[in-house]
């Protein structure tokens, strides 16, 4: 089995990694079924990443139709330990504009519809997660997004990501209670995938690439897909070196996590 420390999952407009070298692609079956594609090993920066795109390199996966188990799965089984996730996400903050990049600490969970745990059917864990990302992970990744001084994007540290069930956007009432709560990006999918990416014991953080302001800014009326889409195309690029220096920083100097130890107090059953 192929082997890489680093896991990379692209969100949409990320479906792919221009730099990677030594590519094969490894089509990997798990007891969850098959991940949304094939994962693509590849040398970056000297080091073998895994990478995934989240919703097919076609885009034919729905937010709720995406097999969160299975991805998380494959990552595990080819070794990954520390998971960098990439995601479009709107803004709920007036100073977070689109092509900005927010490294979040905190979620909020919206969604109805998601299996976001590996345990039960006879056995039952429950991990703690007060704190859902990587701290040392998450420092890593904004040490590398502030080290590139990309024009125009301006770096948040920390803030909380809303994760609703999509796939319609918000309504303004919902856009504008998120904003009451403090909360500072909106997206469907990460809260799922650092539930599951915890209780395997991987590092996870996620790299939130600002490409619209919600529904409840004056500057427009409705997100349309059209504009998700536009500035992800120009997100993409930014990401990919993001995620480049990030590889470099963690492969020279992978920090420690307590996420690698999540389980130690957290099952309950007896296990023989
Ligand atoms: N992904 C990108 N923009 C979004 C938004 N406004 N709401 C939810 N997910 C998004």
């Amino acid at each position: 089995m192929a082997e890489a420390q680093i896991g990379i999952i692209g969100g949409s407009g990320l479906y792919k990694m221009d730099a990677l070298k030594d590519v094969e692609e490894v089509q990997i079956q798990t007891p969850f079924g098959y991940p949304s594609d094939a994962l693509i090993m590849g040398t970056l920066e000297g080091t073998r990443v895994a990478f995934l795109a989240r919703h097919n390199r076609n885009h034919t996966l729905l937010p709720s139709e995406l097999p969160f188990r299975a991805n998380i799965y494959a990552m595990k089984q080819l070794g990954v330990e520390y998971l960098i996730s990439a995601s479009a996400v709107g803004s709920l903050k007036e100073e977070v504009k689109p092509l900005d990049m927010v490294v979040p600490d905190q979620f909020i969970d919206r969604t109805k519809n998601r299996v976001s745990t590996f345990f039960g059917e006879g056995i039952v864990a429950h991990i703690a997660f007060g704190d859902p990302i990587c701290r040392n992970l998450a420092g890593v990744l904004a040490d590398a997004i502030a080290s590139l001084n990309l024009p125009n994007v301006s770096l948040h540290q920390g803030g909380t990501y809303v994760c609703m069930e999509g796939p319609a956007f918000s309504t303004k009432a919902e856009s504008n209670l998120y904003r009451s709560w403090g909360a500072t990006v909106i997206g469907m999918t990460n809260l799922p995938e650092a539930k599951l990416a915890r209780e395997a014991e991987i590092a996870y953080a996620t790299l939130a690439l600002a490409t619209d302001y919600d529904c409840w800014h004056s500057d427009h009326d409705s997100v349309t897909v059209d504009m998700v889409v536009s500035n992800l195309q120009r997100n993409a690029v930014n990401a990919q070196k993001v995620i480049q220096e990030t590889v470099r920083r963690l492969s020279e100097n992978p920090p420690p996590s307590t996420a690698h130890s999540a389980l130690k107090y957290a099952i309950l059953t007896p296990l023989d």
